[in-house]
């Protein structure tokens, strides 16, 4: 069949099996709560309702994956989406490989989304969804920097650290999910690079790797990863607000 034929059909990955260490002592960082509902399950409705999504695959703990079984069975969800529960590895790489290795064969291609983003609206996992099918093998929502960057020589913590170079802030971007990919270049990736320390932490990297040029479309405020404990008073207070105005 050529790819002209092929009928598309897109799947998410949500890696979800990191312990969530910057957050703080508690349950592993997807299934603590905002509004009252488990992170994860908050980042399992964002990917449904994309009407492209059709599979949501859930990497979870590597010991915790009955738990979150029962944890996406207790929520209400959409019927038309279904949802696949897998164990996850030691890092992120690990755990996308591990989801990516549950997909079914007609999946051409895959949402790479962080349980730990929440909140990403609909419009822009369709955004991603729809640059992924008009032929680009990788995409990634990202949004320009508040901040400017300094690279440094790094140190030892807290202590004063040297300047290596200032990158002119207008070229740069601050990188979300969901990435967007054509499933057979993803798992090529994976394929080619071996896990290194702390492994990959994003995925459009690696296809990068393969010299394979990755596009940015825009990324939205709503879509911040909850990393620290003050990520946590932001995604309640959106949640707050959402549910105030859009009956959410
Ligand atoms: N993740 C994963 N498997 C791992 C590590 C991370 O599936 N071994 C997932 C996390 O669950 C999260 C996403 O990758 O949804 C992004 O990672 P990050 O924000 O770093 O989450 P944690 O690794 O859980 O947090 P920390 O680094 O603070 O421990
Ligand atoms: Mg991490």
């Amino acid at each position: 069949m050529s790819d002209e034929s092929r009928p598309h059909r897109t799947a998410a990955v949500i890696p979800a099996a990191g312990r969530g260490v910057r957050l703080g002592p508690g349950a592993p960082k997807a299934l603590r709560a905002i509004g009252g509902t488990p992170m994860l399950i908050h980042a399992i409705r964002a990917m449904a309702r994309s009407r492209a999504v059709s599979l949501v695959v859930v990497v979870a703990p590597s010991d915790g994956a009955a738990e979150v079984r029962r944890l996406v069975d207790e929520h209400t969800l959409p019927d038309r989406t279904e949802i696949l529960v897998v164990p996850g590895g030691e890092t992120r790489q690990d755990s996308v490989r591990a989801g990516l290795a549950a997909l079914p064969a007609d999946i051409t291609s895959v949402l790479i989304h962080d349980a730990a983003r929440p909140l990403v609206p609909v419009d822009t996992v369709d955004s991603v969804v729809e640059a992924v099918r008009d032929g680009s093998p990788a995409v990634v929502p990202a949004l320009p920097l508040a901040d400017t960057v300094k690279e440094v020589e790094p140190g030892e913590p807290g202590e004063a650290e040297p300047v290596v170079a200032t990158p002119e802030r207008a070229r740069l971007r601050a990188v979300q999910t969901p990435q967007g990919f054509d499933l057979a270049t993803l798992v090529r990736a994976h394929e080619a690079i071996a896990v290194n320390g702390e492994g990959a932490t994003d995925d459009a990297g690696m296809v990068e790797q393969l010299g394979i040029t990755v596009m940015v479309v825009p990324g939205h405020e709503e879509a911040f990863k909850v990393t620290r404990p003050l990520d946590l008073v932001l995604a309640e207070a959106v949640l707050a607000r959402r549910r105030a105005t859009d009956a959410y």
